[in-house]
């Protein structure tokens, strides 16, 4: 048995080897951490562990035992976090499948680069996949949230 705080809230998952992200869709009902690959390759399940971005899809939930994990649903109590804002007013998504994977890395982007040139965004961010390839709005809506 893990327990950890997901956005704020204490929760128990039974099983320590259920990997986090599999726990955070199916056991606790969070459905905007997304399943790309499963091998930590495409980042479309990036939730932050004590602030830092990890990929759920390979963390098993012991290893985050007394942690604090934030989903996307966590990132702004109301949905307007400035990268959210930004990702609407650039029309970052077209399917958007990717998308709450590609703000949870943003947002650990704009923590060590608060004001990032195109190299810093495509180095942070170049392991998060759009299969839409939306990298240039992307990229918009990093610099948007960083004004
Ligand atoms: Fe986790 Fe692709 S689903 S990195």
């Amino acid at each position: 048995m893990s327990q950890f705080l997901l956005n704020g809230r204490e929760v128990s998952v039974a099983d320590d080897q259920t990997p986090l992200l599999w726990a955070i869709r199916d056991e606790l009902k969070l459905k905007g951490t997304k399943f790309g690959c499963g091998i930590g390759m495409c980042g479309a399940c990036t939730v932050h562990l004590n602030g830092r971005a990890i990929r759920s899809c390979i963390t098993p939930v012991g290893a985050v035992a007394g942690q604090a994990v934030t989903t996307i649903e966590g990132l702004s109590p109301d949905g307007q976090h400035p990268l959210q804002k930004a990702w609407v007013a650039a029309q970052a998504p077209q399917c958007g499948y990717c998308q709450s994977g590609q703000i949870m890395q943003a947002a650990n982007l704009l923590q060590d680069f608060p004001n990032p040139s195109d190299q810093d965004i495509d180095a942070v961010m170049s392991g998060n996949l759009c299969r839409c390839m939306t990298y240039g709005r992307i990229r918009e809506a990093i610099h948007l949230a960083a004004r």
